[in-house]
């Protein structure tokens, strides 16, 4: 299920910021050449993340689920110019991708990709962080949950991807929509956390730590 029309979301991103021209050549290169393009952000999704961390004044952040390095550059682009971006995937081809096009942005020096099984990148990065981005692999989404609120500072974001999940939360059947359905009720009942649930795109959890 397609959350929002094709037409209101082209409506909304003709009235949105536009962007560096690094992020359509990324764009491009990722629809001709990589695997499930449509995993990454896109324009109105990349803006709002873009605007968050510059709200919060994001100097460290972490993300989980680089790809080919879209959100990470919108991200960064957000990030105090001493910012930096920790962005986590196991992906080393998609990585080497994006750091070519993060090498062409005149804020991608932000961004510190690191490879590997992210529960175990994370056990090696110190906190805290201003804000995080959960958009990997799903079954992981309440591990990831669980491993990033306490390495938030207070006033910081959590920021959790594809949290309606084409509508599958409610009627879950395979493990991954189970997945978002427990990552969703465990953010519902913690009190660590305010959250709102946004209906933009597949949906965005955005969670502020007390
Ligand atoms: C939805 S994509 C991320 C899209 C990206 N945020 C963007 O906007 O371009 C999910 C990524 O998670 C990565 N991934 C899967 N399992 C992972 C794991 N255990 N740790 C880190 N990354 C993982 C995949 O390789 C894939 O690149």
């Amino acid at each position: 299920m397609k959350l929002v029309p094709a037409e209101i979301e082209a409506y909304a991103s003709e009235y949105t910021e536009a962007l560096h021209p690094v992020y359509e050549a990324l764009r491009e290169v990722t629809f001709a050449q990589v695997p499930s393009p449509g995993m990454q952000v896109g324009h109105l999704e990349g803006r709002l993340l873009k605007l968050l961390a510059q709200l919060v004044g994001a100097r460290r952040a972490v993300e989980i689920g680089t790809f080919t390095g879209y959100s990470a550059l919108c991200i960064a682009e957000g990030m105090a110019e001493d910012g930096v971006l920790y962005t986590c995937d196991i992906d080393p081809e998609t990585t080497a991708l994006a750091q070519t096009y993060w090498d062409q942005a005149p804020w991608g020096h932000k961004i510190e990709p690191r490879l590997g099984p992210t529960l175990q990148t994370l056990e090696a990065l110190e906190g805290p962080f201003d804000l995080a981005f959960i958009d990997a692999d799903k079954q992981n989404y309440p591990a990831y949950w669980e491993a990033v609120v306490p390495m938030i500072r207070s006033g910081g974001l959590v920021v959790v991807d594809n949290v309606l999940w084409s509508g599958r939360v409610l009627d879950p059947q395979a493990e991954t929509d189970h997945s978002i359905v427990r990552l969703n009720a465990r953010a519902a009942a913690d009190d660590r956390v305010e959250k709102v649930m946004l209906t933009v795109r597949d949906g965005i959890l955005v969670a502020r730590k007390r």
